[in-house]
């Protein structure tokens, strides 16, 4: 039956997971998967989270959620999304529901957009986060690239991502990140997005934000969502995908939510019933055990606040290991790595090609091939270590 089948290439991003964990080297780093570390290089769990965890222990059942998900979750995700006052959230005009983090929101978005939407087509930003292009490929939803980053500046493209904003198909669906852009952490400015919003509102585009860094960017989970909340000041539809894996620490829970907004009551009750209708045959019903945390925290201002500031705690350190990476490189070669402190988020898109990764990986020093350094593994122990076989490998 399966003698036809080939061997599926290594996934970018978690194939250098499996390179790394393959490395008898003690003293590797492993700057591949986008997973927060201590300053030791250990994963950590948010004090909030082993508080939660305390306080639902025992208290439930192990009986199966509903297709949609835990409602409660969903609706202290959509105030974080979308703003606790939004009158679409007090409106209850936001359908939502409780998904496999960002991957399952994302997938079900695509799934969504295939059945309600055929032939249209979603445009995704050069570069992108990898699976991506999995999700609305296997999704059988036609994909097309606009202009994002440019390589010149590390910076922005804001002409080019206009002028294809302008060039697409009037109903188009674009792929956003809301913030701390991944792989190359830069975002647009304010002021960019309101140009931005304000132009895909003329073309009749829908914008679908991937918010998988609430937090991230910023060190302020309010201030990340500013994007979503520029476009929906404009009159945008807008949809959104979460996740709690990196701001709240839970990636193996597998926990995060997928809305749409509508223009009203009724619309949503039956744009949530095909979501939980696409779920239902997908996985039936999303786990129980994640769900129950998120909801414990933000339903309690005191544990709230606790993660507001155990998520400023983990950008902000990331924040001091830019300038650390940026010093040690500056130090060492003598040239400018300002694109290493001007980017944001969990991600340093470093320039360096997949020759340099390579020379890097015979160092134990493992990152994606696009150059992607996950700066949330770069720790005050390891920086040094990393700016100097970075040197090495980009002055050969
Ligand atoms: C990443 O980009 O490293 C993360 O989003 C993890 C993943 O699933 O790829």
């Amino acid at each position: 039956f399966w003698a036809d089948v080939e061997e599926a290439p290594r996934d970018p991003i978690l194939g250098v997971t499996e390179k790394f964990l393959a490395d008898p080297n003690p003293n590797k780093i492993n700057l591949g998967v986008g997973a927060y570390r201590d300053d030791d290089g250990n994963p950590v769990v948010l004090d909030c989270v082993r508080e939660a965890e305390k306080r639902i222990m025992g208290s439930k059942f192990m009986e199966y959620l509903p297709m949609g998900g835990f409602k409660e979750f969903c609706d202290h995700s959509l105030k974080l999304a979308y703003g606790e006052t939004n009158p679409l959230v007090t409106g209850n005009k936001i359908a939502a529901v409780q998904s496999l983090s960002g991957t399952g929101s994302c997938r079900l978005m695509a799934d969504f957009m295939h059945k309600f939407k055929p032939g249209a087509k979603v445009y995704i930003t050069v570069p992108t986060w990898s699976n991506h292009h999995n999700i609305w490929g296997d999704a059988r939803v036609e994909k097309e690239t606009f202009r994002y980053y440019k390589p010149e500046t590390r910076g922005l493209d804001f002409d080019g991502m206009m002028e294809d904003i302008a060039a697409a198909e009037g109903g188009s669906f674009f792929l956003l990140h809301a913030c701390a852009h991944n792989p190359t952490g830069v975002d647009p400015t304010a002021d960019q997005w309101r140009e931005i919003s304000k132009l895909m509102r003329e073309k009749g585009h829908f914008p679908f934000f991937d918010m998988a860094y609430q937090g991230f960017a910023s060190g302020d989970c309010v201030r990340d969502a500013q994007a979503i909340e520029i476009f929906l000041s404009d009159g945008h539809m807008v949809g959104c995908s979460q996740s709690y894996a990196k701001n709240m620490g839970l990636y193996g829970q597998r926990i995060g939510c997928f809305s749409l907004t509508c223009n009203n009551e009724q619309e949503k009750i039956a744009v949530e019933s095909q979501m939980k209708r696409i779920a239902r045959a997908t996985y039936s019903n999303p786990p129980l055990h994640g769900a129950l945390l998120v909801s414990t925290v933000l339903g309690d201002p005191e544990l709230k606040a606790l993660w507001y500031k155990e998520v400023k705690g983990m950008a902000d350190r990331i924040i001091s290991m830019r300038t650390a990476l940026r010093n040690n490189l500056e130090s060492i070669s003598g040239d400018s790595w300002q694109h290493v402190t001007d980017q944001i988020g969990m991600f340093c898109f470093s320039g360096m090609t997949s020759e340099h990764v390579d020379a890097l990986y015979e160092k134990s020093i493992y990152m994606t091939s696009n150059g992607r350094i996950s700066m949330a593994g770069v720790t005050t122990k390891n920086v040094e270590t990393l700016a100097k076989a970075m040197h090495e490998v980009t002055s050969a």
